[in-house]
């Protein structure tokens, strides 16, 4: 299985924090953000590492982060020229994913549970990885029915149809190419990673997970103090080792 860690976009909400740098690379606590989607691939085994990024910040991330071979892994970097969406890593992606199934994830998104094992076991399909939430209007929110099977899914909605957010980790197989190139781009603008979703669930092939612990996406002042100050207890309390 390939990785990507999806790290583009201007982050004009967290102006004026971004005019210097790129959201995924502002501190939390003692590390860079990115540091938290990566360890996430990195503890999953996946040693292929596609970092996609905008262009004025590029030079940043190869500082930081280099071939990969610090961290055991091998990185390729790839340039995302306008937000537009984060299917659109699936296409920009799509030699380098090549005949493989790949795990995507939101350079802003930091999980606190252990998702190693879900990932490697995954075979075929789709899987989402979901967490419920007070405030789903921000998110892709999936409905499940009694069983916990996903039944619908819905990119931000304004009318409550669920608490369960979609979280910013997807696992695919190597059908999602073919899928991403396929679509629509949305009223928004952009190529939506709800609507790959929807397809497997057309499907049939759409699984999810429910993770334990904290979620937090980055995206505001707000959740990003929560992320550092989530990310100092974990850095004091020995029982969790802290990979990189
Ligand atoms: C994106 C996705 C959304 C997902 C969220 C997770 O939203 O579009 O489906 O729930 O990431 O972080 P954005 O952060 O781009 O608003």
């Amino acid at each position: 299985m390939k990785g990507i860690i999806l790290a583009g976009g201007h982050g004009t909400r967290l102006y004026p924090l971004t005019r210097i740098t790129s959201k995924q690379l502002l501190p939390i606590y003692d590390r860079p953000m990115i540091f938290y989607p990566l360890q996430v691939l990195l503890m999953a085994g996946i040693k292929e590492i596609l970092i996609i990024v905008a262009p004025e910040r590029a030079g940043d991330f190869l500082n930081l982060l280099g071939s990969g071979k610090n961290f055991g892994a091998k990185f390729t970097y790839e340039i995302q020229d306008k937000p537009e969406g984060i299917a659109q890593a699936f296409i920009i992606g799509a030699d380098f994913i090549g005949d493989d199934s790949v795990a995507l994830i939101l350079g802003d998104n930091i999980f606190e549970d252990d998702l190693s094992e879900t990932i490697r076991n995954f075979k075929k399909g789709g899987k989402i990885f979901i967490r419920e939430v007070s405030d789903p209007e921000r998110f892709g929110v999936v409905k499940l029915d009694k069983l916990g099977k996903p039944q619908r899914i819905i990119e931000k909605p304004k009318k409550f149809i669920s608490s369960y957010a979609i979280t910013g980790l997807y696992v695919f197989d190597n059908r999602v190419v073919k899928i991403a190139e396929n679509l629509k781009p949305s009223k928004r603008g952009e190529l939506e990673i709800t609507d790959i979703q929807a397809r497997y669930l057309k499907m049939g092939e759409l699984t999810v997970h429910t993770i334990r612990g904290e979620w937090i996406d980055t995206g505001t002042f707000d959740s990003l103090l929560k992320a550092s100050n989530w990310a100092r207890r974990q850095a004091k309390s020995k029982a969790s080792g802290r990979p990189i």
